[in-house]
């Protein structure tokens, strides 16, 4: 089963930096990274970093220079290309800017921010439109787990973000399962959990954009992953990676993360 996983997608583990880490601090951070990180680190895995916006060009920068295994990530966009959006950073400038994943409808913009469903599907969209890979998160709160509703919620998110996407687009996107309840608090949920509810994610994904984009698609799970539970999560068939928040602040605990997916699956050799 993890062989055919592997042959399909390939791992991302994703950090989250939220509003921490100027762009001074995220210079060492980077830097830190690119010492730690060896080319058997990421032989299997695929690295994305999302730093605040004023961090982008500095960590662009510093990635380019020394070819940096990498990818650049934001945590949010505007639906919009341009126009009076006062405080808005358009999804044409992080393109620009060489920013690959953007993360769309965390539970922080969903609950804080007051983000829709309607927005996260025009805020999909147009990361889709500009060539860059939407991370949609999707999750439910803990009234909803209570109430027996999880597949509810995560059905109605999903489908609402991907209505109006290609399947070949829906093929190359990443949606991360977060539970709310999980997020920032240092109660992960089960790989046995995770894996359920990525499962039923992908099965939602069968039905609305077939099955080759169900094959396709990396799901990853996210809230109060570290060095200890990443293996437990990756382990899992439907798992194919990790978005990580307080862990991916510090280049040690990350790596340590990043190394787990390698125990997590050994590598197939022919
Ligand atoms: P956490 O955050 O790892 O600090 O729980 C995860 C996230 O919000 O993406």
């Amino acid at each position: 089963m993890a062989t055919t996983r592997r042959a399909l997608r390939r791992l991302l583990v994703s950090g989250n930096w939220k509003m921490h880490h100027d762009h001074v601090e995220a210079l060492h951070t980077v830097r830190d990274l690119g010492l730690r990180l060896g080319a058997d680190d990421v032989a299997d895995v695929d690295l994305s970093v999302h730093p605040p916006f004023t961090d982008l060009r500095t960590v662009q920068t510093l990635v380019e220079a020394d070819a940096l295994p990498l990818a650049l990530g934001a945590q949010h966009c505007s639906a919009h290309d341009r126009g009076a959006y006062t405080g808005e950073v358009s999804p044409q400038m992080l393109a620009r800017l060489g920013v690959r994943y953007v993360i769309v409808g965390h539970s922080e913009r969903r609950h804080l921010f007051g983000m829709d469903d309607a927005t996260v599907a025009a805020t999909l969209a147009a990361v889709l439109r500009h060539g860059m890979t939407p991370l949609l998160c999707v999750g439910e709160t803990t009234d909803e787990r209570a109430a027996g509703h999880t597949e509810d919620r995560l059905g109605t998110q999903l489908r609402a973000a991907l209505a109006g996407v290609a399947p070949e687009a829906v093929a190359t996107m990443v949606v991360a399962y977060e539970p709310v309840w999980a997020i920032g608090t240092g109660n992960a949920a089960t790989a046995v959990d995770a894996e359920d509810a990525c499962a039923f994610l992908r099965q939602v994904v069968a039905e609305v954009a077939g099955d080759g984009a169900a094959g396709s698609i990396r799901l990853q799970y996210g809230g109060s992953v570290n060095g200890d539970n990443a293996a437990d999560f990756l382990a899992e068939p439907d798992v194919d990676g990790l978005l990580v928040g307080g862990a991916s602040l510090q280049a040690a605990s990350f790596v340590e993360i990043v190394r787990a997916a390698r125990t997590a699956l050994p590598p197939v050799r022919p």
